[in-house]
């Protein structure tokens, strides 16, 4: 994991100094609420329905136990004692005091944490596969790529008033587990066939109100050059974005209106231009990143037979060990999915106590760290096999072993009504009552991988077009209505859904979903997966099955 150096630790400590200077003018009354807005943007600090939210960086999805602990602590000390992964892979707080959070900064930074660039007009926190450095199909490690774009995004001069918001995501693996493609730079590692890292880059993808899968604008990159092309697209976006119109002013809606192929020529431009002055990264900086993610001292062990494994234990245990247990580079070793999806609980919500026990495992069986994914969950890394067991059952005792991973209930949902003064219905609730209607584990295990997003807005927080599912939550004469659409993904074959139909009102939605699968496990192929069916089968089914009609 990467280490603060001096540098670091004085930048984020002076920022905490010149918000607490701010927050006591704003409170003080020297300062405007206009004033004030984009000072409190650029510390993670927005106004919600009820109250402020602060979002905290964690940058690409990795947090040490000392981190964990530490925002345990803060939950109960300056909130309500619980914290909310985002599928940003950040982490939010929901009921902090405008007054406390220059404290708040405070106890972050003890931990190398802070909340800069988490909203607001610049380069937000850089994501990636949360399985990044052990995959087993990983084919470069994105973490030290990541740190290198961390510090170069990191206030940088030229790009903290940007059009609009800016989000980057970069993936190593054949499985493209970070939606580089709904990004607004996709940033894919991969090698050539001599072993040397080459980059290609995607502009132009994102979600919101117009989704738009992102286009290959750059291949075979050297990785020297990563930052000096980085600064030519942003530069791009920077001159000729849309000011005028928020509506107008992400990347995609440049990259659509002057086609990717001149968005592409006029970035080369720019960085020929950038080369002739600007020196490459040198391999030594690069090896230098890349030694802070090193591989833990891992024992010499053999993989298990899983299915002896599974013969030992319960059938609880089973399904978590066929569907929360993932593959790792070392043998001997899985990495472990918490989800934190149990019916009742918002998706993504842990609370203080959570935390704490979350922070003894990951000490005790898996090298003291752990991932958020941009499903809302979180991950043990390394974890020995031959411990899974009684990891299971350490788990299921704190309510965290719930089998569910990439399955419907595994609900990815934005704060939606309950929180977001900019939602048109509420999504907890709605994740809830799917959760309740699809108890049923042997069901959920027939029905296999499926993604269910759901987003209380077009914004699209929770990514519905590219769920498998997605349901957005739409006004209908100040009723809250869920328009469902079926066949998107964000996989390196991404695809954004299509709308199935007029749109139902909450306690409606669990039935359709269940119909929807009706006519899946009625036309599906052997080992078809519901994306696969849908996309082959069209909307039609879908639609005559919802609707009791041929559709038109
Ligand atoms: C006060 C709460 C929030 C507000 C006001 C808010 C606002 C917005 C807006 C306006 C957009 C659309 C941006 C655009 O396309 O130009 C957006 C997108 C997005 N937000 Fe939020 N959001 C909030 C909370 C969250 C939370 C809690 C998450 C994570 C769970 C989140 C994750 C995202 C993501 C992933 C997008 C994707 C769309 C994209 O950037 O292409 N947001 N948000
Ligand atoms: S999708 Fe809409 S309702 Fe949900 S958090 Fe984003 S802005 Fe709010």
């Amino acid at each position: 994991m990467y280490i603060y150096d001096d540098y670091d630790q004085r930048i984020v400590d002076e920022r905490v100094d010149q918000f607490r200077d701010q927050t006591r003018r704003y409170l003080a009354g020297e300062i405007t609420e206009d004033e004030f807005l984009p000072l409190r943007l650029q510390n993670g600090l927005y106004i919600q329905r009820f109250a402020p939210m602060m979002r905290i960086a964690i940058p690409y999805g990795l947090l040490s136990t000392r981190q964990v602990r530490k925002l345990s602590d803060i939950s109960r000390r300056y909130d309500k004692g619980y914290v909310h992964f985002t599928t940003r892979q950040n982490v939010q707080l929901n009921w902090p005091r405008l007054e406390e959070v220059p404290d708040i900064l405070a106890e972050l930074a003890t931990v190398q944490m802070h909340a800069i660039q988490t909203s607001g007009a610049c380069i937000r926190n850089t994501t990636t596969d949360h399985f990044a450095g052990i995959a087993a199909d990983e084919v470069v490690d994105p973490r030290p790529w990541c740190e290198l774009i961390r510090q170069w995004s990191t206030f940088h001069p030229e790009f903290a008033f940007l059009p609009r918001k800016f989000k980057i995501a970069v993936c190593g693996a054949d499985e493209d587990r970070a939606a580089t493609l709904v990004h607004d730079i996709g940033v894919h590692l991969r090698k050539d066939h001599q072993g040397k890292v080459r980059i290609n880059i995607l502009a132009g993808g994102g979600l919101g109100r117009t989704p738009v899968i992102g286009a290959l604008i750059k291949e075979d990159l050297e990785p020297e050059q990563l930052l000096n092309y980085l600064d030519a697209a942003l530069r791009i976006y920077n001159r000729y974005g849309r000011r005028d119109n928020k509506y107008k002013a992400r990347i995609k809606i440049l990259v659509k209106a002057m086609t990717p192929e001149v968005f592409a020529r006029e970035v080369e431009q720019e960085w020929d231009r950038i080369k002739k002055i600007s020196q490459p990264l040198s391999l030594s900086e690069i090896e230098r990143i890349a030694r802070h993610f090193t591989r833990p001292d891992y024992e010499a062990l053999a993989d298990l037979d899983f299915n002896d494994l599974a013969l030992q234990g319960s059938p609880g245990f089973q399904r978590w060990l066929k569907q929360n247990v993932s593959a790792h580079q070392q043998t001997g070793y899985s990495a472990v999915t918490l989800t934190l999806k149990a019916t009742a609980d918002a998706p993504g919500d842990v609370s203080a106590e959570q935390l704490d026990d979350i922070a003894d495992l990951a000490d005790r069986f898996s090298f003291g760290e752990l991932r958020v994914s941009h499903e809302q969950n979180l991950i043990f890394a390394d974890v020995p096999q031959t411990k899974l067991p009684e990891l299971w059952q350490a788990l299921d005792r704190i309510g965290l072993a719930t089998p569910n991973r990439g399955l419907l209930t595994d609900v990815i949902c934005c704060p939606g009504g309950d929180y977001c003064a900019l939602a048109n219905a509420r999504s907890i609730p709605l994740a809830e009552e799917i959760q309740r209607y699809f108890e049923d584990l042997d069901y959920l295990h027939d029905i296999g991988e499926l993604d269910l997003n759901i987003s209380g807005c077009m914004n699209a927080c929770a990514h519905h077009h590219v769920g498998h599912i997605g349901i957005l939550g739409v006004d209908r004469k100040g009723e809250e209505y869920y328009q469902i659409q079926i066949g998107g993904s964000a996989t390196r074959t991404a695809t954004l859904g299509k709308i199935i139909g007029p749109s139902f009102k909450r306690e409606k939605v669990p039935d359709v979903i269940r119909q929807l699968m009706s006519v899946y496990l009625e036309q599906r192929y052997d080992g078809e997966r519901f994306i696969d069916t849908s996309l082959r089968l069209g909307l039609e089914p879908f639609k005559e099955k919802v609707y009791g009609q041929k559709a038109a």
